[in-house]
This record gives structure tokens, sequence and C-alpha cells, in this order.
């Protein structure tokens, strides 16, 4: 079972298989679940090494606690990715390995991508994204790397981060539970009943693609704002609309532009994240 841990055995790993492209990386924070089992297999179907990486990155977590609390399963997630493909690589890095000068992140000119959503509710957050795939790509340097639509505005970021280092980006559709919950290592944390009504965030996702043909941004927004307010249990961030390839935040819509909604939502202080396609 090749698992590797420091940069030395990697070296050796890549030398054996140099003649072996094309390379493809599938970055993870590790605790796999469906969506990430997913985007292996796409991995493997479409290249002749996979190497698949398990670091819960630092520099990402703008919350302490969030960070203390994310879940760790290095074992078990070996065993499933070893039964998609006993030949992947799985790159297990030391923090040490990633940050050999001091675990901080680098600052990125991410041509304003990271000025909303997700960048404006988690300060910092996708400089510490950003310098850890730039990180893995020059370790790793895959011909491509995969990465989940859940996390859509990450998705245009390291597209950013890939152009510039001429590695491809591929992304993967949301792979959902029975309720149509997005799978996420954090639903684990909630409790079965939070998370059957946890079906609430794809519901109004869905409502809004069905009213975007006959509402206006503001109305849709209105209506998810109310919906959010009689359910307790969930603390609503933020509800967005915004323009798919540059998310900027929608006011009005525009001919010749593709949308997409976005939400962030605290349920029992677990923060879940979505998006959906509304062309
Ligand atoms: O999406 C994730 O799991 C992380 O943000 C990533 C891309 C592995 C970087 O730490």
């Amino acid at each position: 079972m090749p698992k590797v841990v420091s940069i030395k055995e990697l070296r050796l790993f890549q030398n054996e298989n140099a003649s072996n492209h094309s390379w493809g990386l599938v970055p993870t924070m590790g605790s796999l679940h469906e969506g990430h089992l997913s985007i292996i297999k796409k991995s493997v179907s479409e290249n002749l090494i996979t190497f698949v990486t398990i670091f819960v990155n630092p520099t990402q977590f703008d919350d302490k606690k969030d960070l203390d609390n994310y879940p760790s399963s290095v074992e078990s997630d070996l065993e499933k990715i070893h039964a998609i493909d006993p030949a992947i690589c799985v790159f297990v890095p030391k923090v040490s390995s990633i940050y050999p000068d001091g675990t901080a992140s680098k600052k990125y000119e991410l041509k304003e991508l990271d000025k909303t959503m997700e960048g404006q509710n988690r300060p910092g957050h996708f400089d510490g994204v950003a310098t850890v795939v730039q990180r893995l790509f020059e370790l790793i340097q895959p011909d491509v790397a995969y990465f989940g639509q859940k996390d859509f505005q990450q998705l245009q970021i390291v597209s950013l981060i890939g152009k510039s280092m001429n590695i491809q980006i591929s992304s993967v559709p949301t792979v959902r539970e029975s309720n149509g919950l997005a799978m996420s290592s954090r639903n684990n944390r909630l409790s079965i009943e939070l998370r059957n009504e946890a079906r609430l965030i794809y519901h109004v996702l869905k409502m809004s693609k069905e009213k975007f043909l006959t509402h206006s941004i503001s109305e849709i927004k209105t209506l998810i704002g109310n919906m959010f307010d009689q359910s307790p249990a969930f603390v609503l961030e933020y509800f967005e609309i915004a323009d798919e390839s540059t998310l900027k935040i929608a006011d009005e819509k525009q001919n010749n532009t593709t949308y997409r909604a976005f939400i962030a939502v605290k349920v029992d202080g677990i923060r879940l994240i979505d998006n959906l396609s509304l062309n």
C-alpha cells in the first residue's frame, strides 16, 4: 500500500513512476466520504497514477475551534482509498513538510474571487487554501488536479493557481445524501435529527432555481431569509446569487451571465455550505 509521509519517500515514488504520466492529484483534508471517493474514482479513471493527499491545513481555518474539532480518521481513509485502487499514492505530510519556514499563509491577488461570501465571512481562508494548494502542486507536480463543486468559490480560486502553474483543474459534481444534503466531513458532527432537517439547505437552493425564472433576486432573498427565520435550528450566514465566473454578487439579472446560488448556514454551531447553478 503506497502511503508516504516524508518528502523523501514522495520523491522516491515519483522517480519510480517518472515515465508513468499522466498524474492526477486529489487534495483532501481526510475524513473521506462518498463525495471524496467519487473525485478519487474520476482521477483513477483518467490517469495512470493518482496521488491523494490527506492534510488538515491549519492556515485555512479562521476559527481555531473549527480546526480543533476537525475530524481525523487516517487509517479508515487509507482503507477507503485503497479499496478503490491499491496503487494510489497517499501522501500524508507533516505540517513541517508543507510549511518548512513556519505555519503561515502567503498573500495572494485572486482577481477579487476571494472578496465575497466565504472570503468575506472567513478572513484569510482563501490565502490559506491557495498557499497549501500551491505547495501541493509544487511537491506533487500533477498533470491534473481534481476538486469538488461543493466548494465552488474554492474551485474558481484553485483554477487561477492551476492556470499560473500549467496544471489542469477538473471539477467534480457534488455528491448528496438521500435527503439532498451535500456530503461534507462536517455532517458527521450533526445529530440524526439535525442531519435530516438540514435537507432544508438543498431545498431552498432548488426553490431559488425555480423562482429565478419568475422572481427578482431581492424577492428570492427575502423569501429564503423568511424561511430560515422560521427554522430556529439554523442560522443563515448568507444566501447570495452571484455571477458564476467572477463570483460578484448580483442584485439584478443581466443577459449573457451565468448565475449560481450560494448558501452558508450554521446548524447547531456547525457551518455548512452548498451551491447550485441557476441557468
Ligand atoms: O477542500 C478541501 O478539502 C481543502 O480546502 C483543500 C483543497 C484540500 C485544501 O486544504
